[in-house]
């Protein structure tokens, strides 16, 4: 497995690969758990080499705390990749990246950006345009992997990619879960033991929606939703959304031409947690 940190060195060793090699792209910031382990899987599985980027955007975070307590584990990280059969691991520095210049781009992703994550992370979606974009000349995959627990986030990545015809597949994979439901996600370390036991709750009221989904009204659902939070003495609901899977506008009533999914946030103490489940 080789670590580059410079951009440079990473697109010598691409451009020296045989023509025709599948370049299969993981992009990530770090703190690796078994969720990104199964998208590099999928990755090895389908591609003729697979690099996985290490990057902690600073551009994406809206809140300076959360940027600097974001886990960084780069041991057990690189030690992980080596395990799955990573074939390049990049790990560049924001500098390296931005070219001293730390600021995102702005992106115009049809509305997709003002709904849901967009409405409480301001500036969120920029920075993940900008760093993804820029990830994607770097490492020219012919695939990129992206986790369903950030659905808006693949959606949004789907839209840059379409708007500006970039020449890459883009391969969203099933949300990985703990035995007890939470998804998995590098915030989870974070969470105290009490909140950590508490956290599992997410997925479990997610569940119910879907069996509610058939039955009952969607305010129904979801004045259900916020009085079943309310309960929780641990866990701070932010947003509770069922949403129309294309456009990620919220959905009123149901037609059965559109596909739905219900979309959650939930600070659980300090640690804001995300969900969602196709219904
Ligand atoms: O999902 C993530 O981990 C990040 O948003 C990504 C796609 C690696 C961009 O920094």
């Amino acid at each position: 497995m080789l670590v580059y940190s410079k951009i440079k060195s990473l697109k010598d060793n691409i451009s020296s690969l045989k023509k025709g090699t599948h370049i299969g792209f993981v992009p990530t910031m770090g703190a690796l758990h078994k969720g990104h382990l199964s998208l590099i899987k999928r990755a090895v599985k389908e591609n003729d080499i697979v690099v996985v980027s290490i990057f902690v955007n600073p551009t994406q975070f809206d809140k300076k705390e959360d940027l600097v307590n974001y886990p960084k584990t780069i041991d057990t990280d690189l030690s992980l990749l080596k395990s799955v059969h990573c074939d390049i691991v990049f790990t560049p520095t924001a500098n390296e990246i931005y070219d001293n210049n730390i600021s995102s781009q702005d992106f115009d992703f049809d509305g997709l950006e003002f709904q849901m994550e967009g409405k409480f992370r301001e500036g969120h979606f920029n920075g993940v345009g900008t760093i993804v974009k820029r990830l994607f000349e770097i490492v020219t995959p012919h695939n990129a992997y992206f986790g369903e627990k950030d659905f808006q986030q693949l959606q949004i990545i789907r839209k840059m990619v379409h708007k500006n015809k970039m020449p890459v597949k883009i391969i969203g994979c099933e949300i990985y879960r703990e035995n007890d439901g939470l998804a998995m996600s590098s915030r989870n370390t974070r969470l105290s033991e009490k909140h950590r036991k508490a956290a599992p709750f997410i997925y479990k009221t997610l569940t119910q929606v879907k069996s509610k989904f058939n039955t009952e009204s969607i305010s129904e659902i979801k004045n259900w939703v916020i009085e079943e939070f309310k309960k929780q003495p641990l866990l701070t609901l932010e947003y509770f959304e069922i949403a129309d899977e294309e456009t990620l506008k919220p959905a009123t009533k149901v037609d059965a031409k559109y596909k739905y999914r219900a979309f959650i946030a939930v600070f659980a103490g300090k640690i804001r947690l995300i969900d969602n489940i196709s219904l």
